[in-house]
């Protein structure tokens, strides 16, 4: 019997509800597979500053690394989009990030069947697309400094920097690498080298590291390119690695493939600490309190955390085929459901896939 403790922080809006369907699904695997699963709750976000004045307390931040694993929600909402810089709700996540050293955030993009009609592309286009982006998420353009307005020469100017560390770009190309050598074999690295010297030091080092991984196929894509192929012809690619700012962009561009933003897990691996699990979308205040959000990513995040963080794969598998199955059998939330067709709730999605585990 395995014995694990989860930091949970459920966040805003869908955030809660997700995160809360999340936490039955992997109850349900603990009874089943005979693990204690013992979960710890902590504020982030806008429910954070509320009830905290700060994005990210510092007992959340104690408890997340004290944790054998942490699964988020998402955070934010209109009720503090005006907020000053240092009270938003993102600030939570970016320092969340940067505290834990969550270098590699892996997004994983897989086509259901039955969902073929769910994506606004054309279902041979995406039949049997299965791709991971993986994402650098703690250097890049988000942290460089400077990132300040100024004025020179009597004209206001700003400046934003792309600066990495070679040790940074080489053990994010490394992660690509190691998790290529368990799918297809094939690494894009995607970037800018006919322009930028960031990207020609990636490309350099993407070189390097391809050397130590002869079974591993390497090509260089330009990220312009890059966003026009994952459209129209996505099975092409196996694993992507890209900076932060073009992975943040092409696995949105991604979730296309999918249908909906709300099937879309994502980890993000920590050097050496926990790793923290979350869906890619956010907390969809149009939608949110209505018991109608698509939990399907956030569960799936779970699956991702049991096999990445725990070495459960026989668990990971259980979640992933009852998704596949109450998919198949026509289960769907409004999000992905065609002429409001078989819609069920969050909750009732949830007991779906209980059902099945
Ligand atoms: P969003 O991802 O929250 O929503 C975009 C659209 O997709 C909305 O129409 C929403 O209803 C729908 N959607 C998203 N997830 C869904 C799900 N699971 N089931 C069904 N429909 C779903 O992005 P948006 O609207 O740009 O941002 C809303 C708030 O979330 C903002 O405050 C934003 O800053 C924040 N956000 C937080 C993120 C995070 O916590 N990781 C990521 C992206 C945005
Ligand atoms: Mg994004």
């Amino acid at each position: 019997m395995g014995k694990y403790r989860i930091a949970v922080l459920p966040g805003d809006g869908i955030g809660k509800e997700v995160a809360k369907g999340a936490v039955e699904v992997l109850k349900a695997i603990g009874t089943r597979f005979d693990h204690h699963f013992e979960f710890v709750y902590g504020l982030i976000g806008g429910e954070a500053i509320d009830r905290e004045g700060t994005p990210l307390p510092d007992e959340t931040l104690q408890m997340c690394n004290e944790s054998d694993a942490v699964l988020l929600g998402a955070v934010g909402g209109p009720k503090w989009d005006h907020n000053p810089p240092h009270l938003r709700p993102e600030r939570g996540l970016l320092k969340i990030r940067k505290e834990m050293n969550l270098f590699a955030n892996l997004r994983p993009v897989k086509f259901y069947d039955s969902l073929a009609d769910s994506s606004p592309l054309k279902a041979e286009v995406v039949k049997d697309a299965d791709l991971l982006i993986v994402r650098e998420l703690t250097g890049g353009l988000y942290f460089g400094k400077p990132s300040e307005r100024r004025i020179e020469s009597g004209e206001e100017v700003v400046v934003d920097t792309l600066y990495y560390k070679r040790e940074e770009m080489k053990r994010i190309i490394k992660t690509a690498f190691e998790l290529a050598q368990k799918r297809n074999r094939k690494v894009t690295s995607v970037d800018k080298a006919n322009v930028l010297e960031s990207s020609r030091m990636w490309r350099e080092i993407a070189e390097e590291v391809a050397k130590e991984f002869p079974d591993v196929e390497l090509e260089h894509m330009l990220v312009d390119n890059a966003a026009m192929q994952l459209i129209r012809n996505p099975k092409q690619f196996d694993v992507l690695v890209t900076e932060n700012m073009f992975g943040d962009i092409l696995s949105d561009e991604a979730s296309v493939l999918t249908g909906s933003l709300g099937m879309l897990p994502s980890a993000s691996l920590s050097i050496s600490g926990p790793s923290l699990y979350e869906p890619i979308h956010g907390s969809a205040p149009d939608i949110a309190g209505q018991n109608k959000a698509n939990p399907l990513a956030m569960i799936l995040s779970s699956a991702m955390m049991l096999r990445l963080s725990f070495g459960l794969h026989q668990e990971a598998d259980a979640i992933e085929k009852a998704v596949q199955q109450v998919l198949a059998a026509g289960y769907r939330t409004a999000d992905v459901a065609k002429n409001g067709k078989h819609v069920v709730s969050t909750t009732q999605m949830v007991e779906e896939i209980k059902a099945r585990i």
